[in-house]
């Protein structure tokens, strides 16, 4: 007898998704490129690389360098700037048929407001994915998502200067996190996504040298899932907001973990760089775990975490 097919739909309240799996910002590029690869209308979503309001260059290289289970990034949110991103990209994504989520950034509150400003009225994009917790640059990033109230102030500025649900990205480089999700969450956010890399650094032993341009870097991949895991866990029990999480997914098996937890949906970064097709396999493993187990709606799981 053949197994009922599950429904992995999920509701975030404001956008629904047709599976928990959104492929997270910066290892996605900005989604016209993996259509010779996949088909991205399998997937619930993808965030776009962050964007500001003029391009920037990024930081010298090198910019990456693999660790043991992981890797360290400096990118330093290189992006072609939003003007460039809505005449050239925008027609060759918007057939995509799953929820285009545009990640912004900007050094000041204002180039935050303006950045919102110019993605306004295009229908394409389902939400915006605020950008306040790369520790990649030198003005704003992580400096922003670290203090409560300006991550506060800058999610407000963010929502008067937008008609698109507004998701705010966390760092996970802070004492407490959950500070961070209760500011966003008094401000008006609409979901919260986590974790952003956590600041590494790595040495090449025979120059003494950083082997990254920018000397430190972010670290994401396997390393980083159970500090990921643990502060999903600590947000989704501090805010109602929903929480989309991620951190060191590379299989059904991860994604599994965070929605246990409580995540609504889950987001994959470094494993698409492994792996162009990880977010559909995460999918197809989502699926067959719930035939496996009879689960008939992947919303079951989401957050039947017991201690
Ligand atoms: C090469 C690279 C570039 C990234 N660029 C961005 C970015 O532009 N904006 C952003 O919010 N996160 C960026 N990230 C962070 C990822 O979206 C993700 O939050 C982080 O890598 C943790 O997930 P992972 O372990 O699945 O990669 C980047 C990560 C990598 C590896």
């Amino acid at each position: 007898m053949l197994a009922e097919t599950p429904n992995l739909e999920v509701d975030l309240g404001f956008i629904k998704l047709k599976n928990p799996v959104i492929a997270a910002s910066g290892t996605f590029g900005y989604g016209d490129e993996i259509v010779d690869f996949i088909n991205p209308s399998l997937l619930g979503g993808f965030v776009t690389k962050s964007l500001s309001i003029k391009p920037k260059p990024g930081n010298p290289h090198p910019r990456t360098c693999e660790t043991p289970c992981g890797m360290l990034n400096a990118i330093g949110l290189e992006n072609i700037g939003i003007k460039r991103f809505i005449n050239e990209k925008l027609p060759k994504i918007s057939s995509i048929d799953t929820n285009i989520i545009v990640s912004i950034f900007g050094e000041n509150i204002t180039e935050f407001s303006e950045a919102a400003n110019m993605l306004k009225g295009i229908k394409e994009i389902s939400a915006i994915e605020v950008n306040i917790s790369c520790p990649n640059v030198k003005k704003g990033g992580m400096l922003f998502g670290i203090d409560p109230v300006i991550s506060a102030e800058i999610t407000e500025s963010v929502l008067k200067n937008s008609d698109k649900p507004v998701i705010v990205k966390l760092t996970p480089n802070v004492t407490d996190i959950t500070i961070i999700a209760k500011s966003v969450e008094k401000a008006g956010a609409y979901a919260i996504s986590l974790i952003n890399t956590l600041t590494g650094m790595a040495i090449d032993i025979n120059t003494k040298r950083p082997k990254l341009g920018n000397i430190t870097g972010g670290l994401s991949g396997p390393a980083i899932k159970p500090v990921a895991v643990y502060m999903t866990y600590k947000v989704v029990n501090s805010v109602n907001i929903p929480v989309i999480a991620g951190g060191g997914i590379m299989n059904y098996k991860d994604a599994l973990e965070f929605l246990i937890v409580g995540a609504k949906a889950v987001q994959v970064g470094t494993a698409n760089l492994i792996n162009p097709k990880a977010c559909l396999d995460i999918i197809e493993g989502l699926k067959n775990y719930c035939i496996e187990n009879r689960i008939k709606e992947i919303s079951q799981i989401i957050g039947s975490l017991k201690i």
